[in-house]
C-alpha cells in the first residue's frame, strides 16, 4: 500500500487532503506545523527518513498574500525553503513529492487561460516565493516532482472568500464585491481528490492545474452563493478593485488552462458552479454551526 505524508496538515487544503486519503483507504500521516516545521531541514530529513513515505504532499505555505509584501524573507523561508527541504529529503529516497502552488506565479493580465508551460511572471512577493518553491522541487526532483497549481480555494477548514460571504449574507443587508478580477473558484475537496488521482495514475511528473472549469469574478461567486443560500443575489453589488487598497496587487485575470490532464488520461476538475453546490452544505455548517442542515438557509 502506498504510504502518504501530508505536511501543512492543519491548513484548509491539508485537512481535506488527509481526510480524502483516509477515506480512500490509503495509509496517511498528516503533520501540522507543530508536528513538522518545513523550514527545519534536519526535522524534515528525519521525518521522511523515519516515515519512509512513498509520496509527500506539501500543503504547508505562507499564504498571507498581503503580509508577504513586507515579510518576503519569511514567506520565502516557508514557500521556497520548505519546498527545497522536502525535495532534498525525497531525492535520496526516490520519494515522489507533490508541491501545491498557485495562479499567483503568473502576471494575471492574460486574455486567455494560462497553460501549464506559460512563462511565470509573478507580481507579488507571495507569487515570487511560490515560484521559487516550484523551481526548488523541479530542480531537485526531476522525474519525481509534481507541481499542482490551484487558485481561489474554499473549504470547510479555513477562512475563505466563500465562507466570508456565507457569514455576511446572514449579517448585512448588502455586500460590495469586486467585479473586475477573473478566476476559478475551487473546492479543497476536489483538489485533494485530483491529487490522489494524479499520483495513482501513470501521469508523468510535471506541472498540473487543479482548478475548477469555467470562470467568474468574485462578484459572480458572491451572487452565486447568495442564490444558493436562497437569498436575493441583488444584495451583492459590484465594485471595481480600485475601490479597495491592498498591499499586494490582485490579478485581473488568472484563469488556468487544463490541457496537461488530457495527456495523463485524467479529467480536470469540473464546473465551478457544480462544485460549489456540492460543497455548500459543508461550508454553511462550518460558518453557521447552529444550522448544520446546510443550504438553503436564506
Ligand atoms: N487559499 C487559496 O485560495 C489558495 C490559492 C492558490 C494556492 N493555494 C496554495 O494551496 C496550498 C494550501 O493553502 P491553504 O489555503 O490550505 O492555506 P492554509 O490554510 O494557510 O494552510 C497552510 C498551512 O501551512 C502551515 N504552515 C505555515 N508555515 C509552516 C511551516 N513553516 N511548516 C509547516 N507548516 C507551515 C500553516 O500553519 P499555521 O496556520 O500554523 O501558520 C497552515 O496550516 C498552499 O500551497 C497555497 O499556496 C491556496
Amino acid at each position: 500500500m502506498t504510504r502518504w505524508l501530508v505536511t501543512g496538515a492543519g491548513g484548509m487544503l491539508g485537512t481535506d487532503m488527509v481526510a480524502a486519503l483516509t477515506s480512500s483507504g490509503a495509509a496517511v500521516t498528516g503533520l501540522d506545523r507543530a508536528g513538522l516545521d518545513v523550514t527545519d531541514a534536519a526535522a524534515v530529513t528525519d521525518a521522511i527518513a523515519r516515515g519512509r513515505p512513498d509520496v509527500v504532499v506539501n500543503c504547508s505555505a505562507w499564504t498571507a498574500v498581503d503580509d508577504a509584501e513586507a515579510s518576503e524573507d519569511q514567506a520565502l523561508a516557508v514557500n521556497a525553503g520548505g519546498a527545497a527541504n522536502l525535495a532534498a529529503a525525497c531525492a535520496g529516497l526516490g520519494t515522489r513529492l507533490v508541491q501545491v502552488s498557485t495562479d499567483y506565479v503568473f502576471a494575471g493580465d492574460a486574455d486567455r487561460p494560462y497553460s501549464e508551460d506559460d512563462i511565470p511572471a509573478p507580481r507579488t512577493a507571495y507569487g515570487r516565493t511560490k515560484l521559487a518553491g516550484e523551481r526548488a522541487v523541479l530542480d531537485r526532483l526531476p522525474g519525481l516532482g509534481f507541481i499542482v497549481r490551484t487558485a481561489w480555494l474554499y473549504g470547510a477548514h479555513g477562512p475563505s472568500f466563500a465562507g466570508t460571504m456565507i457569514k455576511l449574507e446572514n449579517q448585512r443587508p448588502t455586500v460590495d464585491v469586486v467585479d473586475d478580477q477573473h478566476g476559478q473558484p475551487t473546492w479543497t475537496v476536489d483538489v485533494a481528490r485530483q491529487i490522489i488521482a494524479l499520483v495513482n495514475s501513470t501521469a508523468a511528473p510535471g506541472i498540473y492545474h487543479a482548478t475548477s472549469s469555467g470562470q467568474t469574478t468574485w462578484f459572480g461567486l458572491a451572487r452565486e452563493i447568495f442564490g444558493l443560500l436562497g437569498a436575493d443575489p441583488a444584495r451583492v453589488r459590484p465594485i471595481p478593485s480600485s475601490a479597495l487598497s491592498r498591499p499586494a496587487p490582485r490579478p485581473a485575470y488568472s484563469v488556468l488552462g487544463h490541457s496537461a490532464w488530457a495527456g495523463s488520461g485524467l479529467a480536470p476538475i469540473g464546473d465551478w458552479r457544480t462544485a460549489l453546490r456540492r460543497a455548500l452544505p459543508e461550508l454553511v455548517a462550518a460558518q453557521r454551526p447552529g444550522n448544520r442542515q446546510g443550504a438553503p438557509v436564506g
